[in-house]
Order: C-alpha cells, then sequence, then structure tokens
C-alpha cells in the first residue's frame, strides 16, 4: 500500500475562495471542502471584478483554511503538505491563496506544491471516480472552454477550446440582455424549458471549420441583435420571447459543445486507441439538456461517460488538493520561490488559444 498524506488545497483564482482537506493513499478521500463564492460583490458589475475578488479572496482564505481544518477535524498538525493554485487566473486573486499557503507552510515547515488550475479541474475524475489515464477531458465553465486528453497527472494534449468566451459567460451576457439573474446559466436553462428552440435562428460559429476549436462570441451578438429586433418590433419582451431565446440560444451551444465533442472524442480514439472515456467539468457541465446530448452522444460511439458531482466539477479546492496530493505522493515538492502566474497553458506544446474571457485569461 501506498504511505497515506493529509493535504490542504488552497483555491482563489476566480471568485470562489476555498480551502479543503484531502486524504491520499491507493484511493483519494475528500475530508472537508469550504467554498466561499462571490457573485453577490460582483452583481451589479455584471463580471468579476478583479479588485473585489483579490480583497475578498484576501479576507476569507485563511477563514475557509479554518473552517476547513475544523470540518474535517483536524489541525495543521495532522497535515503532511500544502497545495495551493498558483495559476491560470485573475492574479491579484491567485496571489491571496499563494501567500496563505507560503506563510503556512513557513510557519510549519510542511512542503508545498504550486497546483495549476486546470490540472485540478482535469484530474478531478480521478479522483471522483478513479478513471485510468488517457481519457478526454471537456472543461466548460465560465472562465474555461478546452479539450483535454488527460495522459498522466502532469501531462495533457489540449486538442481545442475556444478562441473567445467561454460558454459560462455567454450563458450570462445571455441572462443579462434578457433580463435574467447572475449567474445565468441556471436561469436560462430553466426559461428554455418553455421555449421553442426554432422560434429563432442563431449561427453555430466555427461548425465549418475542422478542428475542435470553438467560438462563443458571435453567438453572443446574434442573441443581442435577435432580442433588439424583438424589443424594436414589439416595444418589450414577453415571458414567451425570454423563452424562445433562452432555448435558442442553449440549443446553440449545445449543438456546438456536441458536435465538436464529436470531433474531439474521434481525434482522441485515434491517438488513444485502447481507451473510450469522456469526462467534464465545469459550471456548465450542470446544464440538464447540453449534458444529455453530450452523454446521447457517448453512448452512440460507445464511450464511458463521466461527470463529477456538481460541487467537485466547479471551482473548489479538493481538486488542488488532489493534483497537489499526487505530487506529494510522488515525493516531490516545490520551493518556495514559486510564482503565480496569470496564465499557465496546461499543454505548452498547443498553440495559443486567442481569447481572454471576463473571468480572467484563459490558459
Ligand atoms: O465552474 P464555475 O462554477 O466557475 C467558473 O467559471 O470557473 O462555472 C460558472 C459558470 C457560470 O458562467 C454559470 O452561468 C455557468 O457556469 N452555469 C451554467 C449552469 N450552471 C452554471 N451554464 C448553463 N447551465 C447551467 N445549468
Ligand atoms: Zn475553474
Amino acid at each position: 500500500m501506498t504511505k497515506a498524506l493529509t493535504i490542504l488545497g488552497i483555491e482563489s483564482s476566480c471568485d470562489d475562495t476555498a480551502a479543503a482537506v484531502v486524504r491520499l493513499d491507493d484511493t483519494a478521500t475528500v475530508l472537508a471542502s469550504v467554498v466561499k463564492g462571490q457573485n453577490d460583490l460582483h452583481a451589479d458589475f455584471g463580471g468579476v471584478v478583479p479588485e473585489i475578488a483579490a480583497r475578498a479572496h484576501a479576507e476569507r482564505v485563511d477563514i475557509c483554511v479554518e473552517e476547513a481544518l475544523a470540518e474535517a477535524g483536524m489541525t495543521l498538525s495532522d497535515i503532511n503538505g500544502i497545495a495551493v493554485t498558483s495559476g491560470p487566473g485573475l492574479i491579484g486573486g491567485v496571489l491571496s491563496g499563494v501567500m496563505c499557503a507560503k506563510g503556512i507552510a513557513t510557519a510549519t515547515g510542511l512542503p508545498i506544491v504550486s497546483v495549476n488550475h486546470l490540472a485540478g479541474h482535469a484530474l478531478t475524475p480521478r479522483l471522483t471516480d478513479a478513471v485510468t489515464f488517457p481519457y478526454l477531458m471537456l472543461l466548460v465553465s465560465g472562465g474555461h472552454c478546452q479539450f483535454l486528453i488527460a495522459e498522466g497527472p502532469e501531462t495533457f494534449r489540449r486538442i481545442g477550446g475556444t478562441i473567445d468566451d467561454a460558454p459560462g459567460e455567454a450563458f450570462d451576457k445571455t441572462a443579462r440582455l434578457l433580463g435574467l439573474p447572475q449567474p445565468g446559466g441556471p436561469h436560462v436553462e430553466r426559461a428554455a424549458q418553455t421555449g421553442d428552440a426554432k422560434a429563432f435562428a442563431l449561427p453555430r460559429p466555427l461548425l465549418d471549420r475542422a478542428g475542435c476549436d470553438m467560438s462563443f462570441s458571435g453567438l453572443k451578438t446574434a442573441l443581442l441583435r435577435a432580442r433588439d429586433a424583438v424589443v424594436t418590433e414589439k416595444g418589450g419582451l414577453t415571458e414567451k420571447d425570454r423563452s424562445d431565446l433562452s432555448a435558442a440560444f442553449q440549443l446553440a451551444v449545445s449543438d456546438i459543445l456536441t458536435e465538436k465533442t464529436r470531433r474531439a472524442l474521434t481525434e482522441y480514439f485515434e491517438l488513444q486507441p485502447e481507451k473510450r472515456v469522456f469526462a467534464i467539468a465545469g459550471g456548465v457541465a450542470a446544464n440538464g439538456p447540453i449534458r444529455a446530448a453530450l452523454m446521447a452522444l457517448c453512448a452512440e460511439l460507445e464511450t464511458d461517460f463521466v461527470a463529477p458531482p456538481l460541487n467537485l466539477c466547479t471551482d473548489n479546492a479538493a481538486m488542488i488538493a488532489y493534483a497537489g496530493g499526487v505530487r506529494l505522493l510522488a515525493g516531490q515538492s516545490d520551493d518556495m520561490a514559486f510564482k503565480a502566474r496569470p496564465r499557465w497553458p496546461l499543454d505548452d506544446r498547443a498553440p495559443a488559444l486567442l481569447g481572454s474571457g471576463k473571468k480572467g485569461a484563459k490558459a
């Protein structure tokens, strides 16, 4: 049996401050996971304000650590190592977590590991479902949208991603345009339930282009135009218009993600013919119709579909503790001099994606 390690994880790269305690040996167990969101702080601004986020992280990160330790029934003396997100993300927020982690490591002498936030998401199917390498992963949230083939704990091949906005951002913008509350995804999904997706013809950008890259910003603009046309004609939006526009938008996102996933799976099968596992993570993975469309695609292509529980799909520190813990178990740790990185591509062999969304730089 592998020796057991208990890891404290810290995450502060976007608009969730989080700490978690994860126990790792041959298996992984989440002993505590605390997440403090900031939706209320950013609600008036139509997006995450980096300075407000950084201040909130600085104020709350040590509280999250205390709460996570208490939830696990532990003190720092029970911890064997610290894992912290050091990028990619909003630099002020990342710095809050990194400084807290370095402070604890200095005071206790515990080893510290710097973790790539995207690696945290990409390794979550191993934490929750013990999925073995290699698998295809779709990260789809307010800040990320990319296809990764996870080949090893530190080896990821990015085979596509958004060249502009992330789908979650597009859901949030759609909600704002339709007068629905933030974060927009769940509200657009609810409105879409009674809508007719065919009432409006919205584009499917980049579907005509080969490969797995995606684009969502033109879809947002198309929705704005469709809304404005209704407002000009009728002087406002009815509930039915809101539902129809929501349904048309959601179907367009679903069609783009499904078709690009089909292509990503084909590329993955060619590169890794021995495995057929597809996993999703990120807030947009909570969307019922999108999830159903991806599940149906996997059933058609005889591929296992893995979706971690939502609290581990969205930003959290358990995934960071796990990703860092794997390195600690392998006898690795980082020098205290590691830096916070706003950009940190998981696969530096892949060409840079063009976009940089409101929730921070894409990697
Ligand atoms: O992963 P997450 O919690 O945070 C990051 O963005 O990193 O994802 C939040 C995003 C938001 O943009 C939100 O609108 C979207 O995920 N989202 C959804 C749904 N639930 C959350 N989008 C579509 N349908 C949903 N049910
Ligand atoms: Zn994330």
